[in-house]
């Protein structure tokens, strides 16, 4: 989960790998490098820690003129974050740029030493270009050795490598992790994702597994399935706000709209390339995912079971791929995840995939992996989702699963056409229940500060809000880094109960229209107990420390929705009075493109 840039060109070829490295910082940030070949002369360059580290030592250092240059800014999976082991890497001639897992490298390593290959650093990538290097010595063509460097390995990568000895061309190769090379007036570009593109290039080819070449000046027009990048550069902007995390939390009400957009109207719902056959014989759904999508998962067997009347099964995705699950044909296997490149779910697909189950994706970026690996695609439309801590993905997931279980119901005749109007009207409610009230936010903010220092947080909630709980136990964790867990309120008496005292800070969610005298009741064993309460609900609660208000509503779902901004703003603020860097929490990254 490493992000990856290269560049082919006249302009200034620092600029341009440093700029697109800060549009993939937060896919990983230990530690970060470029290399640049010009004039048959390489130049090298790494810093430990974020990208200004990098910028720091480059200050002297420019380009004019032709040449190219590969970037990389990393997470580590292979050796601590040290210069020793940050991108590229150097052999005597060449410099390599990978995200991914090289799985043999070891024996590679062993076989190269025994020849006097010298490693400088403890990762898996060196042994990339010092097989390349050894390669180059049994024959003088520099792809030949490439090719055959990238058939000697096994793992998922996406591979840059330069060499002084062929000092126009950029060699790649693609399996598992995501590579994207694009055209623009300045040049050839090669990235991880679209972010760094923007405003750069217009056309864009989206390489497939197993895709393994060279680029040199004026190669582009040789590739296959060249398409317009076509990609609005606001949303790569924060306007205005301390985070993007926040910015994000404060658009979901206007891009939830854009989720729904022809597919919810007064008294239908229409999902695009998906109809009643799609669906005929499916006896159930397994759901796959990881970490925040997982979450939305769990909402939405919820709402299948309940709409659809289909038995739906939910998986961790990295559970999933080794524990020899029994899997059904007549099963559809729907995955979730926002960037589409998340190793386990994408492994998991490609694994029920060899069984000829339907699969199913919901996912945030098109032509990601996971989308162009499914039979069909539901896009939830929110735009690049830059925040590493999920929120505007999450809420299009679940609002997309809603939608889904009444479409089936509606496909399958299970609920009429006043019904269908109803949650038409419902998912309205709910998506301008996530319009952020500055009143709350302020409340939240003032109110964060006596929730800085107990022994961790319990989140409770019962149904929908069981998982809702589970992601503000989540996004609390990811971005203050204080010790929170989510349960199904009803869990408590057996056994997390003991952990209740006034030092444990209990999130309670009470929808009024769903289960009240339910949580009620649990909250009251919990202040029994002098566990310090807050309460997120419409209705008072005598026994809480704390009431966090939100509106009234007219539906458990609308409750959902305004109770998920208010986890996230609490997450947010707690964090911030934390002094933590929201965006880019430690040890986290946005994409997770390695097991
Ligand atoms: C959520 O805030 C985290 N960034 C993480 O748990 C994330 O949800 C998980 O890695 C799955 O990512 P995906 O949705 O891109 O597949």
């Amino acid at each position: 989960m490493c992000g990856i840039v290269g560049y082919i060109g006249k302009n200034e070829i620092k600029e341009i790998l440093l700029n697109g490295l800060k549009e993939l910082e937060y896919r990983g940030y230990d530690s970060a490098g470029i290399a640049v070949l010009q004039d048959r002369e390489l130049s090298t360059f790494k810093a430990v820690g974020k990208i200004i580290n990098l910028e720091n030592k480059l200050k002297d250092f420019s380009t004019q003129g032709f040449g190219i240059g590969i970037g990389h800014t990393r997470w580590a999976t292979h050796g601590k974050p040290t210069e020793a082991n940050a991108h590229p890497h150097i052999a005597e001639f060449s410099n390599v740029v990978h995200n991914g897992i090289i799985e043999n490298y070891q024996e590679i390593k062993e076989m190269l030493q025994a020849k006097g290959h010298h490693f400088l650093s403890q990762t898996d990538t060196e042994v990339i270009v010092h097989l390349f290097e050894e390669n180059l010595k049994n024959c003088d063509d520099s792809f030949k050795a490439f090719k055959k460097t990238i058939d000697t390995i096994k793992g998922a990568y996406a591979i840059l490598l330069i060499s002084k000895k062929d000092s126009t061309k950029i060699f790649y190769a693609k399996n598992g992790s995501p590579l994207i090379i694009a055209r623009g007036e300045g040049g050839i570009y090669f990235a991880s994702s679209d972010a760094p593109l923007i405003g750069l290039a217009q056309e864009v080819v989206y390489l497939e597994d197993g895709d393994i070449g060279f680029m040199q000046e004026g190669d582009f027009d040789k590739l296959q399935n060249i398409q317009p990048l076509n990609i609005n550069k606001s949303f790569a902007q924060k306007d205005g706000y301390r985070y993007f995390m926040e910015k994000e939390i404060y658009e979901q009400h206007s891009v939830l709209l854009e989720t729904m957009m022809g597919r919810v109207s007064e008294d239908r719902i229409a999902l695009e390339n998906l109809d009643r056959d799609f669906f005929e014989g499916i006896e159930s759904i397994t759901i796959c995912a990881c970490g925040t999508s997982y979450h939305s998962a769990m909402v939405g067997k919820y709402l299948l079971e309940r709409f659809a009347k289909i038995r739906v099964n939910v998986v961790i995705a990295s559970e999933f791929r080794y524990a020899d699950f029994v899997i059904k044909e007549n099963e559809l296997f729907i995955t979730i995840s926002q960037s589409g490149e998340t190793a386990d779910t994408l492994e998991a697909l490609k694994l029920v995939k060899k069984h000829h189950l339907k699969t199913l994706a919901i996912c945030n970026v098109d032509n990601s992996s996971i989308v162009r690996e499914s039979d069909r695609v539901i896009l939830t439309r929110v735009g690049i989702e830059k925040g590493v801590a999920s929120t505007k993905a999450f809420a299009s997931q679940v609002l997309v699963l809603w939608m889904l279980g009444v479409f089936i119901a509606q496909e399958k005749k299970l609920i009429n056409a006043q019904e269908i109007k109803e949650q038409a009207q419902a998912m309205l409610k709910a998506t301008k229940a996530t319009k952020v009230d500055s009143k709350l936010h302020e409340r939240i903010k003032r109110l964060s500060k006596r929730y800085l220092h107990g022994h961790g947080f319990f989140f409770i909630g019962r149904d929908v809000f069981f998982p809702l709980a589970l992601e503000g136990a989540l996004k609390l964790k990811e971005i203050s880094y204080l010790h929170a867990e989510g349960y199904a309120s009803g869990e408590m008496k057996h056994g997390p109960i003991a952990l209740a005292d006034s030092h444990l800070f209990t999130i309670a969610l009470m929808p009024e229209h769903l289960l009240f005298e339910k949580i009620k009741s649990n909250i009251e064993e919990l202040s029994a107990r002098d566990a310090t309460i807050c309460v997120i609900s419409s209705q008072e609660c005598e026994v809480a420390d704390d009431m966090i208000f939100i509106p009234k509503a007219s539906s458990y779902m609308e409750e959902f929705f305004s109770m998920m901004v208010a986890l996230q703003i609490l997450a947010l603020e707690i964090a911030i009075k934390l002094g933590n860097d929201v965006d880019m929490p430690r040890n986290l990254a946005k994409s997770v493109t390695v097991e």
